[in-house]
């Protein structure tokens, strides 16, 4: 079994965990049982847009979200054809966009502690506004707090 999300991240950034079944028995991590449970591409789209809906009205999160391009609409593109290929859907990000290294695309920023979890409050937040198993929304938000460390490179 492979984790085809994790061929995108570094090794520190997500490990499968087999615990997690879902309702057809396939772990989430494993081919694109995450992306399936997340409802395919218009499922995810739905989880950035409300990610950064929330990070352009969430007080703690301003920072953060000014530290952004002025088009937003770009944004939300790159993260949710990212997010499709982390989860083993389709690699659109790459398609669109070519490689990525998610450490390198956030060097140029200060991200602490405060900026890490900002980020986190609103992936939290939109992902209870999902439709998902109660099991995936857990174990999504466990995943991606794995990258969320990675890219912390202040205190
Ligand atoms: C931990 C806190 C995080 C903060 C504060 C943050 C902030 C940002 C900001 C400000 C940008 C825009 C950079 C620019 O265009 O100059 C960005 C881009 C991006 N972020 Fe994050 N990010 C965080 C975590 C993550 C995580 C965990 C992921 C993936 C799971 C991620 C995925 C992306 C992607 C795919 C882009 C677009 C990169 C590009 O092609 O330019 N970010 N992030």
């Amino acid at each position: 079994m492979q984790n085809h999300g994790k061929r995108l991240m570094t090794d520190k950034t997500s490990s499968p965990n087999i615990q997690n079944l879902n309702t057809s028995g396939a772990a989430y991590g494993t081919l694109d049982a995450s992306f399936q449970a997340a409802g395919g591409e218009q499922g995810v789209k739905q989880l950035v847009d409300d990610f950064y809906d929330i990070m352009m009205v969430l007080p703690e999160a301003k920072k953060i979200f000014a530290m952004h391009p002025e088009d937003n609409a770009i944004s939300r593109d790159k993260l949710y054809r990212f997010l499709c290929g982390w989860m083993g859907g389709p690699k659109l990000y790459r398609e669109k966009y070519g490689p990525i290294s998610i450490p390198q695309v956030h060097k140029h920023l200060t991200i602490g502690y405060a900026e890490k979890n900002a980020w986190l409050t609103c992936m939290q937040q939109a992902i209870a506004k999902q439709p998902y198993a109660e099991d995936f929304k857990e174990y999504l938000y466990f995943q991606l707090s794995k990258p969320a460390e990675v890219v912390r490179n202040s205190d």
